[in-house]
């Protein structure tokens, strides 16, 4: 993990090396966006298709896209989700866009990078229902998916490692640049409204940035939620504590991002804040003990607005079809 210092040193030290002024943002606690880099384009689009094949789940109904919708953001725009047999979900789904950059993954960091994460939700009975043995043994019997891993990986031969590995390239491709904040900070001054940089200067100055900062403006810290005034829940999550089953980390969660954080409402590990509105009102209160004028809430609203960046864009995918033998789908029992 970079922290703002080092960004800032390394800028510094890359314009001394160049002999030329530092970019526009090497004094800002927020970077830019930078475009996907070092994918493995065939592992990618193997990733892609099986991102969106809902056959990984027991119904053969739930994909990652069902709840990591990329039509809507990387996420599912409700309080918590719904998984195999309208299973109520636990917490809410945090975005996929952009989650190559996180420090860990998942609210309390239970995994480490996006290819553990991506056994859970296959093998959760909770949500996609499955296990692993029989997503491969699935995978296996679909010819199209054979060919496909022989091309990618050298062999025919499937594995829930090769599974998550490929799944883990897509989603290295799901970033979004080129949001009008950074190509202000890029120097393009009038990219955004003097309103939303009234926003960003009482972001910066009212501390926002102490745990939202870096090109994400989050995900790279655990920080504890209620933190001048503690946070009213039902949600039984405990956040880090239950990873590292340490007291002190109670009620800590991963600092969400807010790229795109227009898109990704509900807001909160619990998806009990609607609006963007609500949610700075309750963080103005409980992480920095501030209550913010409607005029202030709607400035740092305008600029959250500017944190949309580019969607990723590409075809959808077309799966492989089953075979005779694939099994079949268990939506109802
Ligand atoms: C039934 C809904 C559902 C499905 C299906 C699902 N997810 Fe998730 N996903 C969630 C929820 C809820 C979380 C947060 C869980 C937590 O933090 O405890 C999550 C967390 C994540 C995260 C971590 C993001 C972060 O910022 O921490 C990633 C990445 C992710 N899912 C990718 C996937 C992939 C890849 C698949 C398909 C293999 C998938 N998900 C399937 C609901 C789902
Ligand atoms: C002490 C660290 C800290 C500070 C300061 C802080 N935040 Fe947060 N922020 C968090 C954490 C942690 C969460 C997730 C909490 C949860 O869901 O339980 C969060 C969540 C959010 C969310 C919801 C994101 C989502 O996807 O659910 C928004 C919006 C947000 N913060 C904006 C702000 C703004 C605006 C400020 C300044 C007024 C601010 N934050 C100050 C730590 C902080």
């Amino acid at each position: 993990m970079k922290s703002r210092r080092s960004y800032r040193a390394f800028f510094a030290g890359l314009a001394v090396l160049a002999g030329v002024a530092a970019p526009a943002f090497a004094e800002e606690p927020v970077q830019p966006i930078e475009p996907p880099k070092e994918i493995n384009l065939a592992q990618a689009e193997l990733g892609k298709k099986l991102y969106f094949d809902p056959r990984l789940s027991r119904s053969g109904f739930i994909s990652c896209n069902s709840c990591h919708n990329l039509s809507m953001g990387g996420t599912d725009n409700l309080k918590t989700s719904i998984g195999h047999k309208w299973q109520r979900g636990p917490i809410n789904a945090p975005t996929v866009l952009n989650s190559s950059l996180n420090v860990a993954q998942f609210w309390d960091g239970r995994a480490a990078d996006l290819q553990e994460q991506a056994g859970g939700p296959i093998a959760n009975p909770k949500e996609m229902g499955f296990s692993h043995t029989l997503a491969v043994d699935l995978l296996a019997s679909i010819p199209g998916y054979v060919t496909e891993f022989r091309l990618v990986f050298g062999t025919g031969e499937i594995d829930i490692e090769r599974v998550t590995h490929a799944i883990a390239e897509f989603e290295k491709t799901l970033v979004t640049p080129n949001a009008p904040f950074d190509r202000w900070l890029l120097g393009e001054a009038d990219a955004i409204s003097p309103q939303a940089l009234e926003g960003y200067q009482l972001f910066k100055n009212s501390g926002c940035v102490a745990c939202h900062y870096g090109p994400g403006l989050g995900g790279s810290s655990f920080q504890k939620m209620g933190l001048v005034a503690p946070y009213p829940t039902h949600n039984e999550a405990i956040g880090l504590a239950a990873v590292t089953g340490n007291e002190a980390d109670r009620f800590k969660f991963k600092v969400p991002t807010l790229r795109n954080i227009e898109l990704t409402y509900p807001y909160f590990h619990d998806g009990e804040a609607q609006t963007m509105t609500e949610a700075v009102d309750v963080m103005g209160r409980i992480q920095l003990g501030r209550t913010f004028s409607d005029a202030e809430n709607a400035s740092i609203v305008a600029f959250l607005r500017t944190l949309t960046g580019d969607q990723p864009r590409f075809e959808l995918p077309q799966l492989p079809p089953s075979s005779d033998t694939t099994p079949p789908p268990i939506p109802f029992d």
